[in-house]
């Protein structure tokens, strides 16, 4: 495997980019002794060009430090450099919710409600503490290896109600398709309502497999189509009646008359129990990867935590006899609290002052990856994998740029003339004949859902050369024709 691991601090070692964004990235720590992994989110701070920009940042660590619940990402401490703030999270393996959203399609409607019920507690837990998400939308929720729902990106959070006096937020930030109408219009507006508006069009992309509209202004036909009950057209003609009336008194213009949270939680759809139906194979539905994690000496970890996808190989930690807390470490008010989900060896990560350059440990790099739809392995050489890649691209008309070996940046636009840039990574795998290299593709700019419509017709016009992922990645996933 000529993909090495790069070793961060003493006993962990960088794997896989997991996410990249304009503050930098996340990256997938993996400890080389207990296997243990933390996903590690690094700002670069010379990207926070002005104040304002500092001030998210401070704002988004002082308010995920606070926050303890079930479906919000945990963070478990922070760390300031000179140059990088790092912000060290539960590691979400099961991927994007994203991935579990059939272009065109959604999913199984029982599968929708259970995500919109857990994004909607996490989404009241962070209300009840008077903060709010602003840039909710479904590439912000990832699950863990239990199939839970974890909200994440507290980059454009901020608090709006402090000892009981609410503040109307002024900025309008957040993800045009998922933003509440009134965040478009120059005015103050309240925080509950438009977070609330945003959980309802991710309920729509979970039910129809497509977003409603680019934005909910005036000047967007698809919008006015809905204010005037045009339910005949798609997406809603996708959507059965129930929920469709749940979506009906959420995506309502006016904020004051729109339902809250506690109206949505009295809703007939959200209460209605729905048979929860297990989809069998589909290749948006592979096996959980976190529970079949492979250790270095070869034994298979089951992972049965809720909390978060750490080995059951982990020491149990000794419990605090007043609390869930084991231990409070301060070191230049880097660290908060470890809890009790907290990864035994992360101390090294938050308190070493000096990174170590000790060469990388082998990992078991594919077990370790993310599990995420949009990758394929081939057959190919990563030579030959380039230059097919490179030829479909052409036949498509995208442009394709080499950046650095093994990574190619494809540009083109979407279905609604929007920009749509993603990068396609080669990662060669000299340890099989079958699996010569992983083709790994992730979104830089545009539509989640339609990058992943892309990915569909790329992965079908590369059939010759994509071949079944190694059995010990979980479930074999076939060809696609
Ligand atoms: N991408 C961003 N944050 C992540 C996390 N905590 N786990 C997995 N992937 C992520």
């Amino acid at each position: 495997m000529t993909a090495a691991a790069v070793p961060f601090v003493d006993g962990w070692d960088f794997v896989q980019t997991l996410g990249e964004g304009a503050y930098g990235e996340v990256k997938l720590a993996i400890n080389s002794g207990n296997d243990e992994a933390v996903a590690v989110k690094i700002i670069d701070l010379k990207k926070a060009q002005d104040a304002a920009a500092m001030d998210l940042i401070r704002k988004e660590v002082g308010i995920h430090k606070m926050l303890d619940h079930k479906h919000i990402v945990k963070c478990y401490g922070t760390r300031k450099e000179t140059t990088h703030q790092y912000i060290f999270l539960a590691y979400a393996s099961g991927g994007e919710l994203f991935d579990k959203i059939e272009p065109d399609i959604g999913m199984p409607p029982s599968h929708a409600q259970s995500y919109f019920r857990q994004l909607i507690s996490g989404v009241e837990y962070l209300h009840s503490l008077g903060v709010t998400h602003r840039d909710i939308k479904p590439e912000n929720l990832l699950l863990d290896g239990n199939n839970i729902l974890k909200i994440v990106d507290f980059g454009l959070a901020t608090i709006f109600r402090h000892k009981g006096r609410e503040r109307l937020i002024n900025r309008c930030c957040g993800t045009p398709p998922y933003v509440a109408p009134e965040v478009l219009v120059q005015e103050p507006y309240h925080a509950e309502p438009a977070d609330v508006w945003s959980c309802a069009i991710v309920l729509v992309a979970m039910l129809a497999g497509e977003l409603p509209w680019d934005e909910p202004s005036d000047g967007c036909q698809e919008y006015c189509d809905w204010l005037d009950r045009k339910v005949q057209l798609s997406p809603w003609n996708k959507i059965d009646t129930i929920p469709l009336a749940l979506l009906r008194r959420v995506l309502v213009e006016s904020p004051e008359k729109r339902a809250t949270i506690a109206t949505v939680k009295k809703d007939r759809w959200f209460v209605k129990p729905l048979p929860f139906k297990r989809r069998s194979s589909s290749s948006f539905d592979n096996s959980p990867l976190a529970k079949r994690l492979l250790t270095e000496s070869g034994s298979i970890i089951i992972a049965v935590q809720d909390r978060d996808a750490l080995s059951v190989t982990q020491p149990e930690p000794q419990l605090n006899s007043s609390c869930n807390e084991i231990s409070t470490v301060s070191v230049d008010n880097l660290l908060t609290h470890a809890c009790l989900s907290q990864p035994v060896e992360m101390d090294n990560m938050l308190l070493s002052s000096q990174w170590m350059n000790t060469p990388a440990t082998t990992q078991n790099m594919w077990q370790k990856l993310v599990k995420r739809m949009t990758r394929f392995w081939s057959s190919k050489t990563t030579e030959e994998t380039i230059n097919e890649i490179t030829k479909v691209c052409k036949k498509f008309g995208h442009s394709v740029k080499q950046m650095s070996p093994g990574i190619l940046t494809v540009s083109t636009t979407d279905r609604r003339k929007n920009s749509l840039v993603f990068k396609v990574c080669i990662i060669e795998n000299n340890s099989s004949d079958n699996q010569r290299c992983l083709v790994d593709l992730r979104l830089s700019k545009g539509d989640g859902l339609e990058f992943k419509r892309h990915f569909m017709k790329f992965k079908k016009s590369l059939n010759a050369i994509v071949t079944k992922q190694p059995s010990i990645y979980g479930t074999e996933v076939t060809k696609e024709n």
